[in-house]
């Protein structure tokens, strides 16, 4: 291989992994990762509310497993944070810190949590169906 040859491949390899470090669509794993750098103290590793500075809160930080609300409602919350959408300011806003992309990354990371069997009834009702 000419040495040129060799410098488009490395060049090529280098835009690839610059790629995964910023994702260009939104990603469960990314998502996952963020979750699990900010999210968890109040929201808990799974999502279920129970972090461990839910009892430091006025305010229980929502059980996002149970959450009812729709992909923009959540990524809004996020995005605004408690106070931007009337609720808790409890709830930090997120969008100074977070592209759009990683936002609906964290939304697409608590979709997958909502999937998960949430209980040993719940999954012994899965089973029947079955
Ligand atoms: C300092 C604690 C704290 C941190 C950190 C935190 N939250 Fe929250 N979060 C709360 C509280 C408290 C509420 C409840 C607000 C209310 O209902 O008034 C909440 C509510 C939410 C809701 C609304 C869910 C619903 O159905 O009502 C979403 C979504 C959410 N948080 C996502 C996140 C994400 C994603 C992160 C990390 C980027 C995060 N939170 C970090 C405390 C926190």
């Amino acid at each position: 291989m000419s040495n040129s040859c060799l410098l488009i491949v490395f060049f090529w390899a280098g835009l690839a992994s610059l790629a995964q470090a910023n994702a260009v669509e939104p990603n469960v794993n990314r998502g996952q990762e963020l979750f699990a750098n900010f999210c968890f103290l109040c929201h808990g590793q799974q999502g279920k509310g129970d972090g461990r500075m839910a009892k430091l809160l006025q305010t229980a930080p929502a059980n996002l497993r149970k959450s009812q609300l729709d992909n923009k409602a959540l990524a809004e919350i996020i995005r605004k944070g408690g106070a931007g959408v009337n609720r808790s300011e409890q709830m930090p806003a997120w969008g100074d810190q977070f592209t759009a992309i990683d936002v609906q990354s964290l939304v697409l990371f608590i979709k997958s949590l909502q999937e998960e069997p949430m209980d040993a009834d719940k999954a012994k009702k899965r089973a029947a169906i079955k």
